[in-house]
């Protein structure tokens, strides 16, 4: 009903709306008065997490982008080795595992049938298993040591939002929860990015007030045939997310690169008219990847690609070779896909909404795949 969808058109666009609260509720009673993360739920001895040597990240869907944001957090703030695989492909591979091995588990049902025996079979191997879910009670936490919730609330249009945000906020508590036990992190170190993550809730809803610029390029690309994402770092798997809710929705082709592999491939595609959206990796980040996704943007330009950029706000350089920029507010940049995220959400349910499909039950999709 109108009720539910608090006034808004469909599930999908009430969801994307929840964001900023879904962050803030799965950051909310987390640390201490002092500032130290206390992650209760995570009923693993301290000690046995002190001797994981592996992370094993197993998901699918966009709860597999997810965990290739907490891969590149972990590994950054943690120094711990990180593997994300999608579970169907874990369970049939003969993957390496031992009891240092910690087994983490993204599902926002947690009743997705391949995730649920990736996790099994990692448990019988001797690994521990973290799951990192949406739905209180359900199969996969049930199964595994532990499990850190997000607090997105239910989610009911197909396509995930909401619940992929929390699950990055929750990849991020895992992580700086795993640097405070291994003091891989100064406590000051940790207090700042967390201060850092107070301050997404209220930026993700700067992002949905400047949502009609989005809406209205999304309108005006309703009879295209198809939209490349490119990213780089975090932003990565933000251009996949990008792809992947295109597909859903909108029944486009959209593909999604890392900015890198452009040359080696992807390039190849570009010709007149082609849209390309591109990640912008902030102009702080520390491995400079802001000048050569630029330039990534010149290369698709000079072959004819209508460029359409989200970059961090004040970033001026990539304004001069973009058609559109949306821009997010500042934040670190390893926290930048809570921002960067939005836009194409939006883009995409505006899309699928011009061609007129109904955004909350694409065609051939389940909210749960419970089969294998
Ligand atoms: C289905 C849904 C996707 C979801 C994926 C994983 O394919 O249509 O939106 O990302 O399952 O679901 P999970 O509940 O395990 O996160």
């Amino acid at each position: 009903s109108a009720a539910e969808k608090d006034g808004y058109d469909t599930f999908m666009e009430k969801e994307i709306h929840d964001q900023p609260h879904a962050v803030a509720d799965t950051l909310l009673g987390r640390t201490d008065a002092a500032g130290q993360l206390i992650l209760d739920e995570l009923r693993i001895d301290p000690e046995e997490l002190k001797s994981i040597t592996k992370i094993i990240v197993l998901a699918c869907g966009t709860s597999a982008y997810a965990g290739m944001v907490a891969k590149y957090a972990i590994e950054h703030w943690c120094r711990i080795p990180v593997e994300v695989e999608l579970s169907h492909e874990f369970r049939y591979r003969d993957p390496i595992i031992d009891p240092n091995t910690l087994v983490v588990s993204i599902s926002q049902s947690g009743e997705t049938m391949d995730t649920l025996m990736a996790v099994r079979y990692a448990k019988e191997q001797g690994a521990r298993t973290v799951s990192i879910c949406n739905t209180n009670g359900s199969t996969i936490p049930r199964e595994s040591d532990a499990v850190l919730y997000t607090h997105a609330g239910p989610e009911i249009a197909v396509a995930s939002t909401k619940a992929f945000l929390a699950q990055i906020t929750a990849a991020y508590l895992l992580g700086l929860y795993l640097a405070q036990l291994n003091k891989k992190l100064y406590s000051q170190a940790i207090k700042d990015i967390l201060a850092q993550l107070a301050e997404i809730p209220a930026k993700i809803q700067t992002v949905l007030d400047q949502a009609d610029q989005v809406k209205e390029l999304a309108r005006s690309m309703k009879d295209t045939g198809s939209v490349l994402f490119l990213g780089r770092n975090v932003g990565y798997p933000v251009a996949l997310e990008g792809a992947l809710k295109l597909k859903e929705l909108a029944y486009i082709h959209a593909e999604g690169f890392a900015a890198g592999e452009l040359k080696h491939g992807p390039i190849a595609l570009i010709d007149e008219g082609q849209p390309v959206f591109v990640v912008v990796p902030s102009p702080m980040d520390r491995h400079s990847l802001h000048a050569k996704v630029v330039s990534n943007i010149q290369e698709v330009r000079a072959r004819g690609a209508k460029t359409i950029v989200v970059a961090e706000q004040g970033d001026e350089d990539v304004k001069q070779y973009a058609e559109t920029t949306f821009y997010v507010p500042e934040t670190l940049p390893m926290l930048m896909p809570l921002l960067t995220t939005v836009p194409l959400q939006i883009f995409a349910l505006e899309l699928a909404s011009a061609k007129g499909y109904d955004v909350d039950q694409p065609r051939n999709l389940a909210k749960s795949v419970t089969v294998e």
